[in-house]
């Protein structure tokens, strides 16, 4: 079997892996995409966690669930009368099933139309080749040795299970299984009350499941600034799921009806959760086993992440790594973003990511969404800061849409007014999240947004409010 030439190599192609090859090829560069994810039915099903189990499916449950709830609890209001309201858990799944699919067959499109050669299988290093590059060796439904100068290694992240208690994927779930849940459960317990414990907990406590979170740490949402956290913290509460901080999990047995998990409660009281079906969701791990990575000497970190420089260059020449198997936080536009500025690099070009303005978004009722610091990490740094905020409770739109929770935060610089930060607990905050974003990476101040024209009746007068209450002119509230 011959060998194939290509200038870049791509392994992995989630949202670091496949934006990169696009990129690489726009660049007019030969390129290679390996992805071994596979669909029901065999066939290749590129996007990675985000695709297939993460970001879109579980936003896919997340709009059926909201929903859902709406019909349930606020339709009266708008005077609208719904009688026998039920919810057809297989459709839900289906339909989550039919967005995910309309994503990997786009993907596959893209590969065709910017002309990424696409090989479905596990990519790993056979060797390096004396005078540069790299041979690497696909095994799966293509079976194939691939040549490049330059390899992408953009294989991603997949979930950490506790300690002796492996996923499996019926009544122990990660992630995966999550997603899969053929009826809603009575009960649901979730370990971890990280981004994933609050988007799986908020879609079945909607659709009915009683909710348990048991979450490690003490402090609720810890890396998000404090008065959102404290917004959040409310309204989780109030719409009944369950969040039990400061835990010790201890023994999980598998039992006849579900899950029964031993824990010790923030006083020292040994507790127990019976429940039909358990998500542990703890953060995740770095994909690199299968890759050959040790034999051809790439260096891992403790955490099994491989080790870059600010630019995503590996400890071998002409290796880049990009994506969740990288530092950095585990985030589809993260990975997005170095894809491409690493597939510029190695064009000629000076590809770049701000790390400091990567938003982020938990997609929970109220949204959570923010860029740049926190107020206590500018307390930490001894940053002198002006803050302004301002609530939804005293935005039209916010009233008429019937969502009145949360609020929009501005952390600004006390001598300059350049913007350091902004957190917002609220609806839509996942796209007021962008306007902010934009003003951080022109260094606005938060005058300059203070002094934009806003629509109305639009929730981004509520960001405009919270830069004006930065200067104490608030006009609405
Ligand atoms: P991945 O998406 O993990 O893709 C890696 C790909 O490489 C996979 O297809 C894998 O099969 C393949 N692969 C691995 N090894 C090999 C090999 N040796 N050969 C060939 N192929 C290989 N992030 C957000 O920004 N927003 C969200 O709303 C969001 N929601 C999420 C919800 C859930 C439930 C989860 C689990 C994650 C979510 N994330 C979200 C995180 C997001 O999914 C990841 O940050 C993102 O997918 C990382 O992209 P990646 O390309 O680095 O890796
Ligand atoms: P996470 O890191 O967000 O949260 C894990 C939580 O589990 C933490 O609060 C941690 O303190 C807790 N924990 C760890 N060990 C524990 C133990 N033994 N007992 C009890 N609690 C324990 O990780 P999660 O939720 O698994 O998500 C993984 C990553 O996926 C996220 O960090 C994020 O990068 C990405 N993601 C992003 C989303 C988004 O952008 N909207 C949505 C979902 C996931």
């Amino acid at each position: 079997m011959s060998t194939k030439q290509f200038d870049v190599i791509v392994i992995g192609g989630g949202p670091g892996g496949y934006i990169a090859a696009i990129r690489a090829a726009q660049l007019g560069l030969a390129t290679a995409c390996i992805d071994e994810w596979s669909n029901a039915a065999g066939g290749p099903a590129p996007g990675g966690t985000c695709t297939n189990v993460g970001c879109i499916p579980s936003k896919a449950l997340l709009q059926s669930s909201e929903n859902f709830e709406h019909a349930a609890k606020h339709f009266g209001d708008h005077g609208i009368g719904l009688k026998d309201l039920s919810i057809d858990v297989k459709k839900m799944l289906a339909r989550k099933d039919a967005v995910v699919k309309q994503n990997n067959d786009g993907i596959l499109y893209l590969f065709k139309k910017n002309k990424v050669s696409f090989f479905h299988g596990r990519g790993s290093f056979a060797k390096a080749v004396v005078g540069g590059g790299w041979e690497i060796a696909v095994a799966g439904a293509s079976n194939e040795t691939l040549f490049a100068k330059q390899v992408i290694v953009a294989t991603g992240s997949s979930a950490r299970a506790l300690p002796g208690v492996p996923f499996d994927e019926q009544k122990i779930l990660s992630n995966d299984g999550a997603l899969r849940i053929g009826e809603v459960p009575r009960k649901l317990g979730l370990i971890g009350s990280g981004v994933i414990g609050l988007e799986m907990g908020s879609v079945w406590r909607r659709l009915g499941a009683e909710v348990t979170v048991l979450e490690a740490l003490p402090t609720f949402l810890g890396a998000v600034d404090e008065t959102v956290a404290k917004e959040a913290w409310k309204a989780f509460t109030k719409q009944g799921l369950k969040i039990e901080l400061g835990v010790k999990v201890g023994e999980i047995k598998s039992t006849k009806k579900g899950v029964s998990v031993a824990w010790t409660d923030a006083k020292g009281q040994a507790q127990t959760l019976e429940v039909d079906k358990l998500i542990v969701s703890i953060g995740r791990v770095p994909n690199t086993t299968g890759l050959n990575a040790e034999a051809v000497g790439l260096q891992l970190d403790e955490r099994g992440a491989i080790v870059v420089d600010a630019d995503c260059r590996t400890s071998l020449p002409g290796v880049w790594a990009v994506g969740d198997v990288v530092r950095g936080p585990m985030l589809a536009h993260k990975a997005e973003e170095e894809g491409v500025a690493v597939a510029e690099r190695i064009a000629g070009q000076h590809g770049h990511v701000d790390f400091n303005l990567v938003p982020w978004v938990i997609y929970t009722s109220p949204e959570i969404a923010w860029v740049g610091q926190t107020e206590q990490q500018l307390k930490a740094a001894g940053r002198a800061y002006k803050a302004g905020s301002f609530p939804f409770m005293a935005n039209g739109r916010a009233r008429a849409l019937g969502d009145t929770t949360g609020l929009v935060k501005f952390l600004a610089d006390a001598a300059s007014d350049e913007i350091l930060g902004v957190h917002i607990v609220g609806p839509m905050a996942s796209e007021l999240i962008a306007e902010a974003v934009v003003a951080m990476s022109f260094r606005a101040s938060s005058e300059d947004i203070a002094r934009i024209c806003h629509a109305h009746p639009s929730l981004s007068e509520a960001t405009k409010e919270a830069a004006l209450a930065v200067d104490k002119r608030t006009l609405n509230f």
